[in-house]
């Protein structure tokens, strides 16, 4: 699977507020559509930009940060900020293996991680796990032929191709959320019987 890894040494970047203009953290949030979430995962947190704003939005809810980068991890370990110290976990995980229990959490969002998975069936399977029975999973990354940034385009999927993942690992109730303007965002919910 063609995939292409964030470069670490950029980091500071993901922390550009300009971001949050064209991937609004209310627009994710809304679409994910959960009512007061006790446990909230994000896999491929990065700095956590987008946790933190998950855990402000979810007051009542733990939010696993989580990444395959120890950089990543230890960067949120240090800059979370001071009030969400204690419901906010980085958590440092391996390419499709999240280390927390099965079927606790009311949703998982993945936010421009999707190009780079280097086997999506593997990692969507793993967020299917975390999962309990109806709750969602939230994919958004950037639309191929958009040209306002992001990964290289050779890596960009387009949402057919990412819903078709989401169907073969067992997802269903897939649909697409058009609110954001260079993003491709879908949802997608665990079924009660899936196997997991
Ligand atoms: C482009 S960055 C996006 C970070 C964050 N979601 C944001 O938008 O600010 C992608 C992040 O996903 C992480 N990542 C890549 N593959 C992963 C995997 N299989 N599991 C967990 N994290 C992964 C990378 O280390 C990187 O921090």
């Amino acid at each position: 699977m063609p995939h292409e890894k964030f470069d670490v040494s950029r980091l500071e970047r993901l922390n550009d507020p300009a971001r949050l203009e064209y991937l609004d953290p209310r627009a994710i949030w809304s679409a994910a559509d959960v009512r007061d979430p006790r446990t909230v995962v994000e896999i491929g947190a990065g700095t956590g930009m987008f946790a933190s704003r998950f855990a402000e939005m979810a007051p009542d809810a733990d939010v696993y940060a989580v990444d395959v980068e120890p950089v990543m991890v230890r960067w949120m370990l240090e800059n979370r900020p001071p009030s969400l110290c204690e419901r906010l976990h980085p958590t440092l995980s391996r390419e499709s293996a999240v280390p927390l229990p099965t079927g606790e959490a009311d949703v998982v969002i993945m936010i421009n991680v999707h190009h780079e998975l280097a086997d999506p069936v593997s990692t969507y399977r793993e967020a299917l796990r975390l999962l309990r029975i109806g709750g969602t999973v939230v994919i958004v990354d950037w639309r191929p032929g958009d040209v306002s940034g992001g990964p290289s385009q050779h890596v960009r999927a387009t949402a057919e191709q990412i819903s078709e993942v989401l169907a073969r690992v067992g997802f269903d109730t897939i649909a697409e959320h058009g609110d954001l303007p260079h993003h491709t965002m879908l949802t997608a919910c665990k079924p009660a019987i899936c196997g997991l």
